[in-house]
């Protein structure tokens, strides 16, 4: 067999009609009668599939038995339009050979549950769900990077392991190599880290802003795209241990600034899927939730609505609504909230801004009026926050006073205040949460629906 092979979303094409093409790929489905049989087979190029049509004159029972859903196979013949309806091209089987049969295979046509596969998530990526969902987060991810590349980002890796806790919220997973049977103990009885691996204790990252910060008062605008932790006991369809985020953080820009750029950019990503992913965006819309699309274009039509978070708990308290948290100014708001505001008020997304300081990180700008400081929170329908970021403190006393009053420890620290005692700037950033955003695009319900491998509470299979 020594024709090259083509790839399944090629000979979709056109171009190679009436050649003879050399198709690889996983059995989808088989059916026919005793003259002919139809194999369903897909490479994961596409989510269409390519008819195989092999006729029973050339091929014995014998050798089709192994043809069963989930086998493997290559197969050489000649592409030719199709007659059958929603076929354009079929390829007539002159040889297959099966690599591998699949005796057993648990994804069969159809029916499973979502639950169900994600006990499977080993083979889930085989069904025409999840691979529609992950070849439209490969694209998000590449557009992520040509929007930022385009405008003159740099991108900065970060690390993951850290000493400092971004975020202040203390939702870390801790980095050892001590045995943790045997703890080496100082003096006092306390666990003495300076044993450890970094001589210190350590962590994964629960953001790379804090680095991000450093980057982009050197190089101006960088962004960063990796995975983070944390250590939160939230089982809800939005949160993951492990995720990815995307962290842009801009020297001279102002909340009104980032607040642009975020809007510009979220547009750009859910564009970009719309112009890339047709099919398999209309796979989802067909499957899943037939509002998606119209859902998709909405978002680039409107603007989004700016509005202080003053602003929004007044809508939410006069809304005549019943949560089931209670809304008052200075609660964190809940995805009900969230969503209420987008949903059912405005109809479209917001950034809602300017919170009470006592639910935010101690880096943002503190505004004049001693309460509430200079952050953006993007709200999207379906989802809730999907952007969460501010413009940055930049007084070296106010952020000093700040770290004070929250007792941050100064040790891990002292490199971070560096950038406001060295020629400080005003500057801003923002977190996208990549699967919330690949939640949005694919109208998936679950976040553990959108990354090949989740990690939640009590969850770290395969
Ligand atoms: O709002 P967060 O916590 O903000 C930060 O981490 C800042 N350092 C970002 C910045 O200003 N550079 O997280 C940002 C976003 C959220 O809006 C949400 O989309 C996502 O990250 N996110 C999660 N996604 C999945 N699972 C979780 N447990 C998440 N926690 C946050
Ligand atoms: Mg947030």
């Amino acid at each position: 067999m020594a024709i090259k092979r083509t790839k399944i979303v090629d000979a979709f094409s056109g171009e190679l009609e009436g050649q003879q093409v050399c198709v690889k790929g996983w059995v989808r489905s088989r059916r026919g009668n005793k003259y002919i049989q139809f194999i369903a087979l897909n490479d994961g190029s596409t989510i269409n599939n390519l008819q195989v049509v092999a006729s029973l004159e050339q091929f014995s029972e014998e050798e089709l038995k192994p043809i069963t859903t989930g086998a493997s196979l290559c197969v050489i013949g000649k592409l030719v339009a199709s007659q059958g309806k929603g076929q354009s091209y079929e390829v007539q089987a002159e040889e297959i050979e099966v690599y591998g049969g699949a005796e057993d295979f648990p994804m069969q046509k159809k029916g499973h549950t979502l639950e169900f596969l994600r006990e499977k998530a080993h083979l889930r990526m085989r069904t025409n769900t999840f691979g529609a969902v992950f070849r439209i987060r490969h694209h998000l991810a590449f557009a992520i990077h040509k929007f930022f590349n385009d405008k003159g980002f740099f991108y900065l890796h970060t690390p993951l392991i850290t000493s400092s806790d971004a975020e202040g919220a203390g939702e870390m997973f801790q980095v050892t190599t001590l045995d943790v049977n045997d703890m080496p103990r100082t003096e006092d009885g306390k666990i003495d880290y300076s044993k450890d691996f970094f001589g210190k204790m350590t962590s994964l990252t629960v953001s790379g802003q804090l680095e991000g910060e450093l980057g982009a008062t050197a190089l101006g605008a960088i962004y960063t795209f990796g995975p983070t932790f944390r250590a939160e006991n939230s089982n809800t369809p939005r949160h993951l241990a492990e995720f990815w985020m995307i962290e842009p953080e801009m020297s001279f820009y102002d909340i009104n600034d980032n607040m642009d750029l975020a809007e510009e950019f979220i547009k750009y990503c859910v564009k970009y899927a719309l112009d890339h992913c047709q099919d398999d965006i209309e796979f989802l819309n067909k499957m899943y939730d037939n509002t998606l699309i119209e859902r998709l274009n909405s978002v680039l039509k409107d603007e989004f609505v700016r509005l202080t978070y003053t602003e929004g708990i007044k809508i939410l308290e006069e809304s005549g609504e019943k949560f089931e948290f209670p809304v008052k100014w200075g609660v964190d708001l809940q995805s009900e909230h969230e969503r209420y505001l987008v949903e059912k008020h405005f109809k479209r997304p917001v950034i809602l801004t300017d919170y009470p300081k006592d639910i935010k990180a101690f880096y943002m700008k503190q505004n004049d009026d001693g309460k509430t400081v200079r952050a953006m929170d993007v709200l999207f329908p379906q989802i809730g926050e999907i952007i969460g970021g501010s413009e940055r403190e930049a007084d070296y006393d106010k952020l000093m006073n700040r770290i004070n009053e929250l007792g941050i420890p100064m040790k891990d620290m002292w490199w971070y205040l560096e950038t406001r005692k060295f020629g400080t700037v005003p500057h801003s950033g923002f977190g996208l949460g990549f699967e919330r955003l690949v939640l949005f695009v694919t109208g998936m319900a679950n976040i553990r629906d959108v990354i090949p491998f989740p990690r939640t509470p009590n969850n770290c299979e395969f």
